[in-house]
């Protein structure tokens, strides 16, 4: 029988790194939705086609090869910027839906992350996490991990791009950013991973267990 995870949450709350763990631990299979908003951004970039056309943009994403996910570069911060513009249309949205769907209810299980899981694209989802943390701490984690990696940056300019993509991933008319009312809260500021994880599984378990009638 399928079980399906919905995390949800603003970019850098944690929730990659958490949904990815939790499949691990269940046995589910995982699928950061980002991506493929990552994806259709770049390709189209990469065209030089108009990021701002809604209707080319969803014949972009209906044509999407799915090779182009394992693309490690997809997950910088430049891909992210083009994915949060591709997103706000409909139709790049709609072209994704049917995808989501199919991968949320495979029998095994299934964890997806992205904006809208618990919202739209799986409101039927056995339990739903909705990650969140403040954009300070967001943006602190977010410039130490690229100053890890020997990244050049400032903190002030991460925090200005993670604020842009709050304004822009919550304020669209499509799919909004938003928890789901009856989504589980998980406010990662004052944890660490290990301990985010834990919270997570908590939840999961919980909905587990209503499942299963116990
Ligand atoms: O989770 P991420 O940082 O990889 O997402 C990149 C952008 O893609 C994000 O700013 C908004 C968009 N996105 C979305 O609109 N819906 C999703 N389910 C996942 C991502």
């Amino acid at each position: 029988m399928g079980f399906t995870v919905a995390i949800d949450g603003p970019a850098a709350a944690g929730k990659g790194t958490i949904a990815k763990r939790l499949a691990a631990h269940y046995g589910f299979a995982y699928l950061d939705t980002g991506l493929l908003y990552r994806a259709i951004g770049r390709v189209a970039s990469q065209r030089g086609l108009d990021l701002d056309d809604g209707a080319t943009m969803g014949t972009v994403a209906l044509a999407l090869d799915p090779a182009i996910l394992d693309d490690g570069s997809l997950r910088g911060r430049e891909a992210g910027e083009l994915a949060s513009r591709v997103a706000v249309h409909a139709p790049v949205r709609a072209a994704l839906t049917e995808f989501q769907r199919g991968f949320a209810r495979r029998p095994g299980g299934a964890v997806l992350d992205g904006r809208d899981i618990g919202t739209v694209i799986c409101p039927e989802a056995e339990a739903k996490i909705f990650v969140t943390a403040s954009p300070e701490v967001r943006a602190r984690r977010r410039t130490d991990e690229l100053h890890a990696k020997g990244r050049a940056v400032d903190y002030e300019t991460i925090l200005d791009e993670v604020l842009a993509r709050d304004r822009r991933d919550t304020g669209r008319a499509t799919a909004p950013l938003r928890a789901a009312p009856d989504a589980a809260l998980l406010d990662t500021s004052e944890l660490d991973i290990e301990e985010a994880f834990q919270a997570a599984c908590r939840i999961v378990d919980a909905s587990l267990h209503r499942r299963n009638g116990a």
